[in-house]
């Protein structure tokens, strides 16, 4: 079976629900707890054997290259300090064969445009792409669920879960077709459908396995009202094409993307990490 080697992470946004934070500091960069919040996809991506990120990027952002590059200057005195403990969280072993790309994205024309800037990189192999603001804790990661199934069927597959009726007109929305197993064909998508519109409680959320087809079908479509080519409207395009699956996440998520997902996350973090977690749940419990 096909091994997918490659992955996609947009990461251009302005940011603009974390501002002033994210002035001079993109909000991927932003951290919980002590990692930032794209170090957590790339980590996702690196643990199913991605060999090659490729992110969808802006000048402004170069906070991100320096994260992901090898700080040498810093290693060595780290070592000269007798502290070279904190080596592997300076230049992690696992970024050591991970080639990390960097693509402008000059004209920012939505999720769909953003991912079509990856085409002359991507060729035609299958290729994953992780929206960094979505954070997955689970035992298998989102992205290992999702590769199971694309193993199993040699097709595109898109995590989904779900989410109640209020929520639903965030979200790209799946109409679902059979389920063997754990594998729901998709029989249509569409793009934050209003409640009484979606077909379905089964909203994308940030891990696809793509096909390299979708390129194709990225450049016939149009931008939508707002003015954005979305990646959602090209999946609709591809189904007439292939069938794409649907797998539904199991575990927990975290959208970063606002403030409250944020905060949880950090708070769901904390707890469960042991250096911390009696200090932090004592902290909680003094809050008034
Ligand atoms: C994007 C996609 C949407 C998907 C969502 C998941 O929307 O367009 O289909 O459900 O990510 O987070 P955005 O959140 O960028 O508006």
């Amino acid at each position: 079976h096909e091994v997918i080697t490659k992955a996609v992470l947009p990461v251009a946004g302005l940011g603009t629900r974390f501002l002033p934070a994210s002035k001079a500091i993109p909000k991927e960069m932003l951290p919980i707890i002590d990692k930032p919040l794209v170090q957590y996809a790339v980590e996702e991506a690196i643990e199913i054997g991605i060999k090659e990120i490729i992110f969808i990027t802006s000048p402004e952002k170069y906070s991100i290259e320096k994260h992901f590059n090898r700080n040498d200057e810093i290693e060595l005195r780290l070592e000269k300090s007798g502290k070279s403990g904190f080596i592997d969280k300076l230049n992690p072993k696992i970024f050591s064969d991970i080639k990390f790309h960097y693509i402008n994205q000059e004209n920012q024309n939505g999720l769909g445009h953003a991912i079509l800037q990856a085409e002359k990189f991507i060729g035609d192999e299958s290729f994953a792409i992780l929206l960094p603001d979505d954070l997955f804790v689970s035992k298998k990661s989102c992205l290992n669920q999702l590769l199971d199934i694309h193993t199993n069927k040699n097709a595109s597959v898109i995590a989904v879960n779900i989410i109640d009726e209020d929520n639903i007109h965030n979200y790209g929305v799946i109409n679902p077709g059979s389920q063997k197993d754990d594998a729901i064909e998709i029989d249509d998508i569409i793009e934050k459908p209003s409640a009484d519109k979606a077909p379905s409680n089964m909203a994308v959320c940030g891990r696809y396995i793509l096909s390299s087809n979708i390129f194709k079908h990225l450049k016939s479509t149009e931008f939508d009202k707002s003015g954005e080519i979305q990646l959602t409207d090209a999946i609709k395009s591809l189904l007439s094409d292939e069938k794409i699956y649907a797998k539904i996440y199991e575990g927990e998520k975290f959208d970063c993307g606002s403030k409250q997902g944020f905060v949880h996350a950090t708070i769901a973090l904390a707890l469960r990490d042991k250096s911390i977690s009696d200090d932090i749940i004592k902290i909680i419990k003094e809050i008034d």
